[in-house]
Formats: C-alpha cells, structure tokens, sequence
C-alpha cells in the first residue's frame, strides 16, 4: 500500500543533465514495492498544489530506512525546485505508485531506455540478477545516462545515438530488430521512453512474436485516479488512468495512432 514519508536526500550528483538523488524512504519500499517501473510522487515547492511523478531508478529495503534513488532532469518549475535541493534536506514523498513491470526475478528481458527513460530500467535490470540486454538510446552521447551501472547489472548493453556520437547511428528500434532477429531466447521487451520511440519499439516485438510492455508517460494531476489528466487511449477504444492502471502496459493494449 501506498504511504507518504518525509525523506531525506542522502547523495545528489549531476549525471549529464539530469540529477541523480538517493533518499532515505523509511518503510516505504518494503510496505509498496510491487515491481521495478513504479513511480514516487514528490511534492514539489509549497507552493505548487500538485505532485511531480518520477520514476523509481533502484531501490533496497534497508534498516531503519529503505533507500530509493531518482533521476530527473529540469523540465519546468517543480522540477527546478527538487534540483535545488541539498543534501540532507526533506522531501514529502507519495509511493510506490503505480504498477510497474510484470516480470520474472529469473526471466530474460531485452530492456530499451531512451532519454529520461532509462533510469527506470535500471531497476529492471538489477531485479533479473544481469541475464538482461539493455538498449539505451539518445539524442547525443552526453544523453546516454547510467552506462556503466547498466554494465554492472545485465550481460549486455548497447547504444544508439541520433547523432551518432555513440554506438549505432539512428534510434534504438533498429537495435531492438538486430539483436531479435539474433537471439530468440528473450522472454519479453520493456520499454520506456518517448511515445514515438515505444510505438515503434512496441512494432518491432510485435514482428518478432515476443510480448512487449511499456511505461507510458503522460502529464498527471491528482495521481490517484480522479482527475483524467493522464488518461491513455487504449486500442479497444476505452481510457485508463498511466496513476493507477499504469505507468505500464502491455504493449498491444495501447492505441499507438491516438
Ligand atoms: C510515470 C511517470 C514517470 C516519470 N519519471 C520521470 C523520471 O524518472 N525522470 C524525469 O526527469 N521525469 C520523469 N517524468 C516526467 C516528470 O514528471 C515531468 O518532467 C515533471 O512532472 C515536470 O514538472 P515541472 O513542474 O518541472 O514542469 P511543468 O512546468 O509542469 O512542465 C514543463 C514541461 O514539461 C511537460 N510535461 C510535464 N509533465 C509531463 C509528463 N508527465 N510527460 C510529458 N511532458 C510533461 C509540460 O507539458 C511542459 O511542456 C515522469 C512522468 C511520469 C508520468
Ligand atoms: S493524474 Fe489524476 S487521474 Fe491520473
């Protein structure tokens, strides 16, 4: 069950142009983890009345507190606000929220981050104990966060830039098709990422018959449900809420055209 905490900043550093937090979470991982992919909302200013998702990096149970770390880069106000917090300062934190991955501790997953989606598949690749391939993509190498935690944490990693500053040349659904059409022994692709790059990382797996899951990042209001901000348009032509019946979903339940 969700629970609200005041925690602690215990390290911030800058990672590219995104910040890198670990707090101190009290009971909260233990009393809400579900699955890597879930979400904190962190209230953000006094202020501003609404909370600012962002994805759970990693996380360990610990004693007396739980320890959480978060990646986000400055966007806007309430994320300009968390970047000037320092060390040791509180934060009023709302989680785990939402469902994240359905995934198997011993399963084997291809993993695709892009941009400021590939904090949360860190998480992915720490709880499938390094049997996964991670694929990160970018605008730019400077954009390609997190690499060598991901090489400490899965059996392979491969980049892309559209830039070509590093690795591939182009997006990373390119990747995705290469190493599927090489290996056929995954149990599935996460993704999480811009909607374009999802829609057509969602296709690739699609092609290849391996189900596809992916965190859909939508604007949030209340992110318990009641308001309709991140309402999704789904295939059957019904809405969910990316609050409560996401951020994730299976691939094949999304309308990609809406
Ligand atoms: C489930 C979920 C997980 C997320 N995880 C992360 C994360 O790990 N790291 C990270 O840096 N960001 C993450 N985000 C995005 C982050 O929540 C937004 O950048 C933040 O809320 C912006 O708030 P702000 O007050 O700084 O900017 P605002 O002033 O509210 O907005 C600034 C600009 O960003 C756009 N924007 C705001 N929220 C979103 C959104 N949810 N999706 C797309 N565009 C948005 C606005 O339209 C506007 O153009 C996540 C979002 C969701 C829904
Ligand atoms: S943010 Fe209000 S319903 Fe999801």
């Amino acid at each position: 069950m969700k629970v609200e905490r005041e925690c602690k900043i215990v390290s911030k550093e800058q990672v590219g142009d995104a910040v890198y937090m670990t707090l101190e979470v009290g009971d909260m991982i233990r009393a809400s983890f579900r699955a890597p992919g879930q979400f904190v909302h962190i209230r953000c200013g006094e202020g501003l009345l609404l909370r600012r998702p962002i994805s759970v990096c990693s996380c360990m149970e610990d004693e007396p507190d739980d320890l959480l770390s978060i990646v986000f880069e400055v966007r806007g106000e309430g994320t300009r606000w968390l970047a000037g917090r320092e060390l040791g300062d509180s934060l009023d934190v709302l989680g785990l929220a939402g469902n994240g991955f359905d995934l198997k501790p011993e399963g084997r997953y291809l993993l695709v981050g892009g941009g400021i989606g590939i904090p949360p598949m860190l998480g992915c690749a720490q709880y499938t104990g390094g049997r996964a391939t991670a694929i990160l993509g970018g605008r730019s190498r400077d954009k390609i966060i997190l690499e060598d935690f991901f090489r400490e944490d899965c059996a392979k990693v491969l980049c892309a830039t559209d830039d070509g500053s590093l690795g591939h040349h182009g997006f990373v659904d390119a990747l995705v098709r290469r190493e599927l059409s090489e290996d056929r022994g995954y149990d599935g692709v996460l993704a999480c990422g811009p909607k374009p790059m999802l829609r057509n990382v969602a296709k690739v797996a699609e092609e290849f018959g391996i189900p596809c899951q992916v965190s859909m990042e939508e604007r949030m209001g209340c992110g318990v449900g009641a308001c309709l901000v991140c309402a999704c348009d789904m295939a059957d032509g019904s809405r969910k809420h990316v609050c409560k019946d996401g951020p994730v979903f299976d691939s094949r339940e999304v309308d990609w055209d809406a």
